[in-house]
């Protein structure tokens, strides 16, 4: 992964902590592997995984075409993205994850799927965002379980605030879709409060997104008895028009009911052996 030190300010404050990144030999493996593959260079903030202010990405020559393009943010270990890459073959999808041990696992399985169509960055998705994604290039833009941060001292770190909301806005073409998902309801709640408020963006009443494969944390909020909400928003004319280009080719499926589980299309957890991951 080749990434260049700038001497671009730090951000205030982001999204994750820097975790221990001790790696089992397979994601080791993973890593090593497929990292020049699949992983996108950038050029890097001083900031562990900030990136800094450079042309946005050349879609054309990372993927060898034009499709339209899905970022996942916070991707984990790749089971949303791999299953919708092999689902939809004519799309592009990129994922952003800044925790290595999650990216190495991701590498593996979009190796053993044999996907052309993903891509990964190890980058806080902020920047990525900001600095490698032009205006109005994206389709989709998925966050699915953001880390919670439950304390109140800690709420400035949630990824899904005002000025998220601005620049998911801003990226999404018009008539893209933003999709999210969170098992905690006041983070819910300040999710509506803050893509509610723009006038170029239009909620709609999509329940749970069927494309989303049940991860951990999903699973584990069902067996604590935690609700766990989909959002689902449109990028809009600020008049409110969503005539698009863009076709809806994804389906939506009824909110699970209480006590039910959707799907189970989750993976096997990575195991230490040498083999790939399974999609
Ligand atoms: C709770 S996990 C959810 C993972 C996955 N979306 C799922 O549903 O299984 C949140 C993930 O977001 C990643 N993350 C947090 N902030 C991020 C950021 N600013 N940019 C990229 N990844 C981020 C974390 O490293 C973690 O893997």
């Amino acid at each position: 992964m080749t990434q260049i030190q700038t001497d671009r300010p730090a951000y205030d404050v982001v999204s994750y902590v820097r975790r221990g990144s001790r790696m089992t030999a397979s994601q080791r493996g993973w890593l090593e592997r497929h990292a020049d593959r699949w992983l996108i260079p950038f050029l890097a903030g001083p900031r562990t995984r900030s990136v800094a202010a450079q042309p946005p990405l050349d879609l054309q020559a990372v993927f060898g075409r034009r499709g339209d393009l899905v970022v996942e943010i916070g991707c984990g270990q790749g089971e949303a993205l791999t299953a919708a890459a092999q689902l939809h073959p004519g799309t592009d999808f990129l994922g952003f994850e800044v925790f290595e041990p999650a990216l190495a696992v991701s590498l593996g399985r979009i190796a053993a799927a044999g996907l052309t169509n993903v891509r990964l960055v190890a980058a806080d998705a902020i920047g990525g965002l900001e600095h490698l994604i032009a205006p109005g290039a994206l389709s989709q833009l998925w966050v699915f379980f953001p880390d919670p941060w439950p304390k109140a001292r800690h709420h400035k770190r949630r990824l899904v605030s005002p000025a998220f909301a601005a620049l998911a806005a801003d990226r999404l073409g018009r008539g893209g879709w933003l999709r999210l998902a969170t098992d905690w309801p006041d983070y819910a709640a300040a999710m509506t409060e803050a893509l509610s408020a723009r006038d170029d963006l239009t909620a709609v009443p999509a329940g749970r997104f069927a494309e989303r494969p049940l991860t951990k944390f999903e699973r584990r909020a069902l067996e604590q008895g935690r609700t766990v909400q989909d959002l689902t928003y449109r990028r809009t004319d600020p008049s409110g028009a969503a005539a698009s280009p863009i076709p809806i080719t994804r389906s939506e499926s009824a909110p699970p009911q209480a006590g039910s589980r959707p799907p189970d299309h989750s993976p096997a957890p990575a195991t230490p052996d040498e083999s790939e991951p399974q999609s």
